[in-house]
């Protein structure tokens, strides 16, 4: 599977904080291989219209991944673009980018706050995010909570994340969710873990 380009135009995902422009790059070869392995444990067809919503999208690498796997979905990016975690990010930029791959008609993106936005009434089949939640520091507790409230009990969430303390998001997330699944997320670092989330306990 290979996302065609425009001609001569690449998009730019960015470079993640403690990284560089390579081992970003990198890492988001890693990260789209096993977003992908688990797209197809859903019990979702790739030709299905799903509405989904990438949390903390950044310069929408994980929103492009979306469109390109779920060909008939509409995929939401949103993000702050002012987070230090990644450097030089705007929403303008993430707009480009899904130009450059041709899924402006299906990807939009647009700024928002976890913390301050509501999503519950957006009526998502799929929540994707990575790299997000770990910097939150313990506010990505308040964060988990906000997932919980804005998914429907038939809709799923895909979290990729660093996991520094990972017994206690597993407590956290099993407090809100009647199904915490992990799955394979080989090579990316250690601390890097794969979960499917589901079936919130409102
Ligand atoms: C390391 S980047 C990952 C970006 C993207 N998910 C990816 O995988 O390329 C973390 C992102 O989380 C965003 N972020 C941090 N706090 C946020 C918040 N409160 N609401 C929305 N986005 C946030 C940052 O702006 C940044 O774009």
């Amino acid at each position: 599977m290979r996302i065609q380009a425009r001609k001569n135009q690449q998009p730019d995902f960015g470079t993640y904080h403690h990284s560089t422009p390579r081992s970003s790059e990198k890492t988001r070869e890693k990260v789209k291989i096993v977003f992908t392995k688990v797209f197809g444990d859903l019990p979702f067809s790739r030709d299905d219209k799903l509405k989904i919503l990438d949390v903390g999208c950044g310069l929408g690498f994980l929103s492009c991944v979306c469109a390109e796997y779920y060909q008939n979905a509409k995929v939401t990016g949103f993000d702050t673009f002012e987070h230090g975690s990644l450097k030089d990010s705007s929403l303008a930029k993430a707009k480009n980018n899904a130009k450059i791959l041709g899924f402006q008609e299906r990807v939009r993106f647009q700024k928002g706050d976890l913390f301050s936005s509501d999503y519950s009434k957006g009526k998502f089949d799929l929540f994707v995010s990575s790299l997000v939640f770990h910097n939150l520091g313990r506010k990505r507790f308040d964060a988990y909570e906000r997932l919980a409230y804005w998914i429907m009990s038939k809709s799923y969430i895909v979290l990729g994340d660093l996991f520094f303390d990972y017994k206690l998001d597993l407590r956290r997330l099993a407090s809100l969710f009647g199904t915490v699944e992990k799955k394979p997320s080989f090579n990316i670092g250690r601390q890097y873990k794969l979960l499917i989330l589901s079936e919130p306990k409102k």
